[in-house]
């Protein structure tokens, strides 16, 4: 048995951790950051520390000035988040009113003593949330379907720049959580149950927002969240408890983070949860000694909204919001997103003066926040930069944004009738479209869209079209007729007894059935079944004896097995964004070959949730509607030739795995290819497979490739219970498309 023990790592950060330091030293930065914090008092240090909703500044939907001069003047508060409120509500406004309240904002913070900048953030999720007219991209759950790294990169930049050129330079994404709550209301702004997927993709994001550079008009500050173990509420309900063993956190939650700090993730935000009785707000195990020792993350860690106050308020740990305070700074906490109110800044003021807090700590979170303004050249010039705000709404974002919604597209049935698949469906037909999506935006977007919620359609780009609209631009209109309601709402018994009549004049009845948008504890359910109404009218669709199609926007798996066998074509849109409507029109219509496949297991039945990487035990209980990595295309593929460079392999091997692919069909189509491995026996007992590589290739008819995957020390590993990486000797397999094969991994 090989591991890489604890004391090992340990001195091996002691050593590049001493490095760092010195090479700190030496820094340009870093020696302004020393100037500065021996000019700083106690209070300006605590302001940097303090996050503030913009909103608390909005009175009867104005901004009240002299409120938010006092917090940034006289409080010298250091960021500030989210938009501007109206009716009570966050929301998107224009680039030029961005600019001229950052503009406003920076001029503030150019009256204190020391003219620190304000750090903005914003959740621009899946693109620029919060500005009108910006481009909203497939959510995570969608890309990961698209298996294309390339795609997330190129979205991130887009949004990058969308959220520079209001004048923002932080970006609250991307969510790194590992998607193994199907109930869990976020489970949208995940990359979906596998780690490998998330690590990958969660890389490409964090290099789309900064890779230029901080300093660069086109980049943002990441922020890779929520740290960690977030998106495993055992409940599915939001903000919840997790159990996570160790070995469990180490080999799946955590490695994403490990990713994102390794390709320099600036800032990384908590998750409001509690994991084995610990909120991670108050957990100095995993905030100072794992992200900020273990992995050496530089930046800075901001809490999530009001959780410091929630260690008392809601986790019952603290006693006040003093202790609260204590605890969450002494974890390892740098910003307090508060942020309502000055009561962090209070505290902590006193806390320091009564040595509850180290003054050490207190310089070391300004240090990490000082880090990041400066990087981002806000100290150099903290205004709007004309280049920036010159690359808003380009068109080539619109064009990724329609690529990305075009590879997401997952075609999970497509039945044969009368000799052949009934997608794609002939640009002749008459098609009737049913269902609450089909006139729905925010059904296409899911949260974070113009607004956090995502359901006011007034804010939607006109050039956004619905499912209706794209099938009409395709169809011509005299081919749709169409039976829904306005916006998402209940099918009402008339509305099916309309379908019902109206299908006589229709080839084939398309149903546009998911969920409508929400975010975070508004979309928590009890059931994650498809609600009834939806399955009724898919019954009396099929009842008419029309052809139908089912078309699913939705951001989670909800349960649709009795209506899958009255379907006879199923595509998952996901929640597909800007262009979704289009690609949906395109993939139901032939243009587009959909190659998208699921980036988690598709569950059967609620009381069913087992992920891929159940351990053996459960393999005969895997029983999904449909598998991790399922879905169709329009061509078909035949792989051949799947061969293992050596049948023994030691630790430091590459093992190198080939297999051909060949386009047997007539239409030229991506495909991505999923690489497993499978460990058959190990001191913890081990899941069925583990996802290990993932590539995607074009091909045309006729076309063959050969694709090569190298394996290595780490995927022959494992982490034992004791929380170390693993080699054991033994008989493993590389899965590939169904086929098998065995090698033996020797470690001596
Ligand atoms: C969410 C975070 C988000 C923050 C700021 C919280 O409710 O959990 O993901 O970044 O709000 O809007």
């Amino acid at each position: 048995m090989r591991s890489f023990t604890p004391l090992l790592t340990v001195l091996l950060l002691l050593f590049f951790g001493g490095c760092v330091r010195e090479n700190e030293q030496e820094d340009p930065i870093e020696k302004k950051i020393d100037a500065l914090l021996d000019e700083m008092t106690l209070e300006e240090k605590v302001g940097q520390m303090t996050q503030i909703q913009l909103g608390i500044f909005y009175k009867d939907d104005m901004l009240d000035h002299q409120m938010l001069k006092e917090y940034v003047v006289d409080y010298g508060i250091g960021s500030i988040l989210n938009a501007p409120n109206f009716h009570g509500m966050a929301q998107a406004v224009t680039v030029d009113e961005w600019n001229k309240l950052i503009t406003q904002i920076q001029r503030y913070a150019m009256e204190t003593r020391l003219k620190i900048p304000v750090l903005y953030g914003i959740d621009a999720i899946h693109g620029a949330t919060y500005v009108r007219g910006a481009t909203l991209f497939p959510h995570n759950i969608a890309l990961a379907a698209a298996r294309n790294r390339s795609l997330v990169k190129r979205c991130a930049r887009a949004t990058a720049h969308e959220v520079r050129a209001t004048g923002i330079r932080w970006n609250f994404d991307p969510v790194l959580g590992v998607g193994k709550q199907p109930l869990w209301p976020r489970f949208e702004e995940t990359f979906g149950e596998a780690t490998y997927l998330v690590n990958q993709l969660g890389k490409k994001a964090v290099q789309g927002y900064e890779a230029e550079g901080l300093d660069r008009p086109g980049s943002v500050a990441a922020c890779a969240k929520h740290y960690v173990g977030y998106s495993v509420p055992v409940s599915g309900k939001d903000r919840t408890p997790a159990v996570i063993p160790e070995h469990t956190l180490r080999e799946v939650f955590l490695p994403p983070f490990r990713v994102a700090v390794k390709n320099g993730a600036s800032t990384v935000m908590i998750n409001s949860a509690s994991i084995n009785g610990i909120p991670v707000h108050a957990d100095k195990r995993l905030i100072t000694d794992i992200l900020k020792g273990e992995l050496g993350f530089q930046g800075l860690v901001v809490s999530d909204w009001e959780d410091i106050i929630n260690l008392w308020k809601q986790h019952h740990v603290a006693h006040d919001n003093k202790e609260a305070v204590m605890m969450a700074v002494n974890a390892g906490i740098d910003m307090s997103m508060v942020p309502s109110d000055l009561s962090f800044y209070n505290d902590l003021i006193a806390l320091v003066k009564e040595g509850k807090v180290k003054m050490s700590r207190i310089d070391d979170a300004v240090r990490r926040i000082l880090r990041v303004k400066y990087r981002l050249r806000l100290f150099e010039d903290p205004f709007p930069e004309p280049e920036a705000v010159a690359s808003f709404g380009r068109r080539v974002y619109q064009n990724v944004a329609l690529e990305a919604a075009r590879e997401c597209m997952t075609l999970l049935k497509n039945d044969t009738l009368k000799g052949r698949p009934l997608l794609p469906l002939s640009l002749q037909s008459r098609v009737l479209l049913a269902g609450p999506a089909v006139n729905s935006r925010s059904a296409l977007h899911g949260s974070w869209s113009y607004t956090w919620q995502g359901q006011v359609d007034s804010l939607y780009p006109k050039r956004v079209l619905t499912i209706r609209q794209a099938m009409e631009k395709m169809l011509g209109r005299d081919h749709v007729i169409t039976v829904a309601p306005s916006r998402f709402a209940t099918i009402t018994p008339m509305m099916i007894r309309e379908m019902k009549q109206k299908a006589a004049a229709a080839d084939v009845i398309v149903l546009c059935l998911g969920e409508d948008s929400y975010a975070e504890s508004v979309g928590n359910i009890d059931d994650l079944t498809l609600p009834y109404d939806q399955r009724m009218l898919a019954e009396a669709a099929a009842n008419t004896g029309k052809p139908v199609v089912l078309v699913l926007t939705e951001g989670r798996p909800r349960i649709i097995s009795d209506i899958v066998p009255l379907s006879d074509a199923i595509l998952m849109a996901y929640r597909p964004g800007n262009r979704g409507a289009e690609a949906i029109a395109e993939t139901l219509l032939g243009k587009n070959v959909p190659s998208g496949r699921l980036p988690f297991s598709y569950p059967r039945y609620t009381g069913n949730l087992i992920p891929y990487d159940a351990v053996v035990r459960e393999e005969k209980y895997y029983d999904p509607q449909w598998p991790f990595g399922y879905g169709l295309s329009y061509t078909t593929f035949r792989f051949s030739d799947f061969s293992l460079s050596r049948d023994t392999v030691t630790v430091n091997d590459t093992l190198e795995v080939q297999v051909t692919v060949t386009n047997t069909g007539k239409r030229e189509a991506k495909v991505a290819v999923d690489l497993f491995v499978k460990d058959y026996t190990a001191s913890i007992t081990p899941p069925m497979k583990r996802l290990r590589r993932f590539k995607k290739v074009q091909l045309k008819p006729g076309q063959t490739i050969t694709m090569t995957f190298n394996l290595k020390k780490m995927d022959f590993s494992f982490v034992g219970n004791d929380g170390n990486r693993h080699w054991e000797p033994g008989r493993m397999a590389v899965i590939v498309e169904g086929m098998q094969k065995e090698f033996y991994l020797k470690t001596d």
